[in-house]
């Protein structure tokens, strides 16, 4: 399967990287552009950046960018991508965000998007404010809320989908999911400042409209939301 304007086939049973490259590169740029993480002379961190769809377009928009992912199938993708992208300000590591192998107040920015409910939360966010330098900001983005998972188990009855149904319960069960509440517990007990909470893509500069990728609700509760939060100094 090419993906056009990612220049590399993929095989088919990576259903979640088909889709994310199914959104051109320059799509990404402007959701960066969007929330302002642009600068001459400013370094990034794509925070499990997985195949790398944030971390390429954002080299395009500051000085360096770094990406960490723990699943080496995934950053096999993002490298396979950059062969072709070239990008010489981007370096792409396998690695843990509970454990970042970068030094204290690296980067100005950090995306973290779809990932960091995955991870062991307040860890990763400890790790992050930690490499973050004073004021820098983080983009929390594509949280997933119970509507998710709710809207995954109804959509697993109506297909008759028994594997869909088990993963939505299992989800559902280890609390995969977050609530706003809670995040923005987590993030303010860590010290940062939120700036902005909202649905997939809303956060960030009026005047550039982004596309979201994902429906903000299901049963009123968060589909998926995101987080602009700056660490305080
Ligand atoms: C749904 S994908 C999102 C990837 C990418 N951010 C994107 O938007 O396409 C979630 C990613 O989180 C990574 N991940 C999960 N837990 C992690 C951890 N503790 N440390 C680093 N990466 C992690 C997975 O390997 C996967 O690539």
């Amino acid at each position: 399967m090419v993906k056009i304007g990612w220049k590399i086939e993929i095989p088919v049973s990576l259903k979640h990287i088909a889709s994310v490259l199914s959104y051109p590169p320059k799509y990404y740029e402007r959701r960066i552009q969007k929330i302002g993480f642009v600068g001459k002379d400013t370094k990034v961190l794509d925070a499990a950046c997985g195949a790398g769809v944030w971390a390429i377009a954002a080299s395009y928009l500051n000085q360096e960018v770094m990406g960490i992912d723990s699943t080496e199938r995934y950053l096999a993708v993002a490298k396979d991508i950059n062969t072709k992208f070239k990008r010489k300000n981007l370096k792409l590591s396998l690695g843990k965000l509970e454990k970042l192998p970068y030094s204290n107040e690296y980067f100005d920015y950090i995306i973290c998007y779809d990932a960091w409910m995955y991870t062991n939360r307040l860890e990763s966010l400890k790790e992050m404010d930690r490499v973050l330098k004073s004021s820098g900001k983080i983009y929390l983005g594509s949280i997933a809320g119970l509507g998710w998972y709710l809207a995954m188990l109804v959509q697993g009855f109506k297909k008759g989908d028994r594997n869909l149904i088990l993963m939505a319960l299992k989800s559902i069960k280890n609390r995969v999911y977050m609530t706003e509440n809670e995040s923005r517990k987590i993030v303010e007990k860590q010290g940062f400042k939120i700036l902005a909470i909202g649905s997939d893509g809303q956060i960030g500069q009026k005047n550039i409209e982004v596309e979201p990728q994902f429906k903000n609700k299901f049963l009123c509760f968060w589909n998926v939301f995101e987080i602009l939060a700056e660490k305080r100094k």
